[in-house]
């Protein structure tokens, strides 16, 4: 499959991000939210990353120009989509949530049609069992932030085929990642080691072992990570980290994924990191 266009579902964080990096190599890209205000303010993030990049002289104002002619955005999910060759799921980390769409992307989109998740850990083949297609879902999990980070972990259930992997595998290319394949388990392989890695840094300040910036630059000074453990929690976002855990603790069992009541009643006060401002730090006013 030469994949030409690309549908991207959910313009949060990771959506955004998608959209951009697949626009910048040059695939036409379809972007859908759920309502209006939410498409606004994902595009506005593509747009102040496009904007920051030419300033920083990475992209010219033309190349900026062409890239936006290749995005589009609209609510809900339309016809338009079967012009897709590969659609990427990028909305909130909910399992019946991403069942309902991948449900509706399978009768909407030609049977050739690739439908990947950018799932955090939500089981691939449970997206993919309630299509007719399961042989051509697999799952796309980019890191955040996608124009940044330049891993792309694909991941094969026990039905993806090799050429959705080999479709997979080449628009991963086209957008300059690096490629690791991992299989349909929970947390696949990098949230497996991260997200019990994070919950332990929660669980290190809630028994108030350290202050909260003794905490974050201990792993950045000490170990050389970019950013300390409640950093890249707000960044990652606390609603997104909870409800990985709360997939792995329920899969796997081990208390090393069970989530801190800390981050529980922080995502309850609506507390979800940078997104909305306030996390374990303030952002913003
Ligand atoms: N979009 C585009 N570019 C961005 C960006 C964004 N959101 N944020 C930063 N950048 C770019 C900057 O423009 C800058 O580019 P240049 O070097 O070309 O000027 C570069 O990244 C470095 O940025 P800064 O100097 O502003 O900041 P920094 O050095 O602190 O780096 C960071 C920022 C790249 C985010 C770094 O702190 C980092 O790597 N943090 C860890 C990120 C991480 O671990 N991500 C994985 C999260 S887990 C996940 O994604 C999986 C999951 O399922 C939960
Ligand atoms: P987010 O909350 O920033 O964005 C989710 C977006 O999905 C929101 O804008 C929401 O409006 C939209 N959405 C919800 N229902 C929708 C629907 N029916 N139709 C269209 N859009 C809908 O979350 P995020 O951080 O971008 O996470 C998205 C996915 O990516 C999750 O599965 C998450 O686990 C995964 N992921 C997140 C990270 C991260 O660091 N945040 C990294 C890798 C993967």
């Amino acid at each position: 499959m030469d994949v030409k266009t690309i549908g991207i579902i959910g313009c949060g964080l990771m959506g955004s991000g998608i959209a951009e990096v697949a626009a910048k190599s040059g695939f036409q890209v379809l972007i859908r939210e759920q309502n209006e205000q939410l498409l606004k303010k994902g595009l506005g993030r593509i747009e102040s990353s496009l904007g920051r990049a030419v300033a920083k002289g990475k992209l010219s104002a033309e190349d900026k120009a062409a890239v936006q002619t290749r995005l589009s955005g609209a609510v809900g999910l339309d016809d338009a989509l079967a012009t897709c060759d590969l659609v990427v799921e990028a909305v909130t980390e909910d399992a019946g949530l991403k069942q309902g769409i991948f449900r509706a992307l399978d009768a909407i989109c030609p049977a050739n049609t690739i439908l990947a998740s950018n799932t955090s850990s939500i089981s691939v083949i449970d997206l993919a069992a309630v299509t007719r297609r399961p042989n051509q879902v697999l799952g796309m999990h980019f890191f955040n932030p996608v124009p940044v980070m330049p891993l792309l972990e694909l991941v094969r259930t026990v039905q993806t085929d090799d050429a959705t992997l080999d479709s997979a595998r080449a628009v991963g290319e086209r957008m300059g990642k690096k490629m690791i394949v991992a299989k349909d388990a929970p947390g696949f392989v990098v949230n497996r080691l991260l997200i019990p890695y994070l919950l332990d840094g929660i669980r290190v300040y809630e028994q108030g072992l350290a202050s909260r910036e003794d905490i974050d630059n201990g792993m950045m000074l000490g170990a050389n990570h970019p950013m300390g453990p409640l950093t890249l929690t707000d960044f990652v976002g606390l609603d997104t980290t909870l409800f990985v855990a709360d997939v792995l603790f329920a899969e796997l069992g081990e208390t090393r994924f069970k989530a801190p009541t800390l981050l529980r009643r922080l995502v309850s006060a609506g507390h979800l990191g940078r997104k909305s401002g306030r996390g374990f730090y303030q952002y913003g006013s």
